[in-house]
């Protein structure tokens, strides 16, 4: 009889010295993410790294992997829900093959007007319903961060949406912005961000649309010779964890956490349009992309093609929410 209860002394004595080495070791957060280190949604993510590492004292150690280095868009998300990492910031036009289409109302075209229409969505009350719809998909939404707003790239000039007839523009995964490829009657392929400077290069698309800080982090401008600022959308994102593990977490941990996210917050949301200017300067000062910026006229010519994509996806993203938008920004569609 001694044999087994020295047995389980012994395996008691093993699990205690476990949990000791298991309390000492950090919490570990993957934070995958598409786009270049240097880049607003990059910076972020790293100092998200530095603050939570000061604030919990080390016992939490954030992983940052840049540039799909671990996952692509579609891939990263599928790896959140199952807990293969912990945390990402997607697209908002990226949220829709979840199930959740509200956020595709970022993606309307000519939506907002500029950073400030923006903020007032995000950090109010509409943006912090939007983020709660994700929690039944074992999802928590923490913050939104700024990236910029969205022109049209091609290898060939645009001016007017007619130009843009026939050709192949890649798009992130958004019903919304398939529509409005449609309404300039461009021909919409959804693909991965990674795989777009190749497939700008071989020409399996002839254009796409990002804001300068994508573009010019992933060297689009090499490999397209027209750029015209249309600045017709917006593109940012929202930072999200897996449920289970949030939930997991010791209290004092998850505040100090929090309070790491809401000064990154401030960080993206500061650094953003500084940035995309600074990258819109490199693209023209590369010299391989020619920058065009429309006319009142031309720019004119493009709203009126693209704001009547509001109404077509109005049952997919939400009539209400659409006018609660409208209502904040004080956007009149009919005022064209
Ligand atoms: C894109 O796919 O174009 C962007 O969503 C990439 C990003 O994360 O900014």
């Amino acid at each position: 009889m001694k044999f087994p209860v020295l047995m389980l002394g012994l395996a008691l004595a093993i699990g205690a010295v476990n949990a000791v080495v298991a309390a000492d070791e950090p919490i570990v957060i993957k934070f995958s993410h598409v786009v270049a280190a240097d880049t607003p949604k990059g910076k972020a993510a790293d100092f998200f790294a530095q603050r939570a590492a000061e604030l919990t004292g080390d016992k939490v150690k954030v992983e940052v992997y840049p540039n799909s280095a671990l996952y692509k868009d579609k891939e990263e998300l599928e790896a959140l829900q199952i807990g293969a990492v912990q945390m990402l910031a997607p697209s908002l036009a990226k949220f829709g093959p979840l199930g959740v289409k509200d956020f595709e109302a970022f993606d309307l075209p000519y939506i907002f007007t500029d950073y400030d229409d923006l903020h007032r969505v995000t950090q109010g009350e509409i943006g912090t319903a939007i983020l709660s719809k994700l929690e039944p998909k074992g999802i928590v939404g923490l913050a939104f961060w700024d990236n910029g707003f969205k022109s049209f790239s091609a290898n060939f000039p645009i001016k007017a949406p007619e130009d843009m007839k026939g050709k192949k523009f890649r798009i992130q995964s958004s019903k919304v912005l398939e529509e409005q490829m449609r309404a300039l009657r461009a021909l919409p392929q959804v693909m991965a961000f990674s795989e777009v400077y190749q497939a700008l290069d071989t020409g399996v698309v002839d254009g796409t649309e990002n804001p300068p800080s994508n573009m010019y982090t992933q060297k689009m401008h090499e490999v397209q010779t027209n750029l015209t600022l249309t600045q017709h959308g917006y593109l940012g994102y929202a930072v999200i964890v897996n449920k289970k593990f949030w939930a997991g977490l010791p209290e004092d941990v998850r505040g100090q956490l929090e309070q790491a996210m809401k000064e990154s917050t401030k960080l993206a949301n500061r650094i953003a349009k500084e940035e995309n200017d600074q990258a819109l300067a490199g693209i023209e000062a590369s010299g391989k992309t020619k920058v065009y910026t429309p006319t009142d006229e031309e720019k004119l010519a493009f709203k009126r093609k693209l704001v009547p994509v509001h109404d077509k996806m109005a049952s997919r993203v939400g009539k209400e929410l659409i006018q609660s938008i409208y209502q904040a920004t004080g956007f009149k569609p009919d005022s064209l």
